[in-house]
């Protein structure tokens, strides 16, 4: 079956099943291409949350159905299997477990614990507060306590810490194996190369990598930048995928992404897949 039939086939099938398909910005391109939103994940749980249908197929990593599902209790959420039995999984919300942030907090009792949403359920459920990377720096400098354990991105963590003030931030130490393998010198290499691009990072990159760039954004905090910018080049400093919906929304304007950004766990979801977990919900 040619890719044309099967995104008919799942488009049809959304109508018959009840269903709403929502898509990470990071999914391969022909299933952004029959999305009805597409996202980052503040974006993401923010629609789950007033999905008016029976059925919510989501196509991302594991943590971002599950959200889905605590915001949705009464809904089916469905998170498309790989043969035989794999689901994508983000390996950095796999860092943290619920016993070592229980830990934590008997060591530093006056803190509380904000968990970024790359975190499993269980780690949530002994969490104080909840963020994703657009909320981060907003959710902490919310929080009247002064002392604040942030679990698991010591990149992102380090970035709140430096954008916030009068807070103590204890990291923990996790990291996204996909953002790490953006370094610094291969961004300055664009940047001689392209004299003329706005660099925009996600704060999932390492600190080096942030120090030099002019923006920090989540995802759809990038693609809103650059819709609204008059500058017609970008570096940019997340997984490579973005640029397909970049450059779909901006066709006048040029993306250049480092060559290992690919996060391999959110490509695990083909379009087959996804028409497979329709049929069967
Ligand atoms: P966004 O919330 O910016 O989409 O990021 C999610 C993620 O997993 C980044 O690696
Ligand atoms: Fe997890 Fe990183 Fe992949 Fe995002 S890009 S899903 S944080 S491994």
């Amino acid at each position: 079956m040619d890719m044309e039939d099967l995104a008919e086939q799942i488009i049809r099938l959304k109508e018959e099943q009840d269903a709403i398909l929502l898509v990470h910005n990071y999914q391969r391109p022909e299933i952004q291409d029959v999305a009805d939103y597409l996202g980052d994940s503040l974006g993401l749980a923010m629609k789950a949350s007033k999905v008016d249908r029976k059925n919510i197929i989501f196509c991302g990593v594991d943590f971002m159905a599950e959200s889905a599902k605590i915001l949705n209790p009464d809904k089916r959420v469905v998170h498309p299997i790989v043969p035989p039995h794999l689901i994508a999984k983000c390996p950095m919300a796999a860092m943290a477990d619920r016993e070592t942030v229980l830990a934590y907090k008997d060591e530093h009792p006056d803190a509380v614990i904000v968990s970024y949403v790359n975190t499993t359920a269980e780690v949530k459920a002994v969490s104080d507060y909840c963020c994703t990377s657009s909320n981060a720096v907003k959710v902490v400098n919310s929080i009247p306590e002064k002392k604040i354990i942030f679990v698991p991105d010591e990149h992102l963590g380090n970035y709140v810490r430096r954008s916030v003030k009068d807070k103590e931030i204890i990291l923990w130490p996790g990291y996204c194996r996909t953002h790490v393998r953006i370094p610094v010198q291969e961004v300055l290499d664009l940047k001689t190369e392209h004299p003329d691009a706005i660099v925009i990072v996600h704060p999932e990159c390492t600190d080096d990598v942030i120090d030099i760039a002019d923006e920090v954004f989540s995802t759809e905090g990038m693609t809103k930048y650059v819709a609204s910018s008059d500058a017609t080049e970008f570096i940019v400093g997340t997984e490579r995928e973005l640029g397909h919906r970049l450059r779909k929304e901006n066709p006048g304007k040029k993306f250049y992404f480092g060559k290992r950004a690919v996060c391999p766990n959110m490509k695990q979801i083909r379009i087959e897949n996804v028409l497979n977990s329709m049929k069967t919900l």
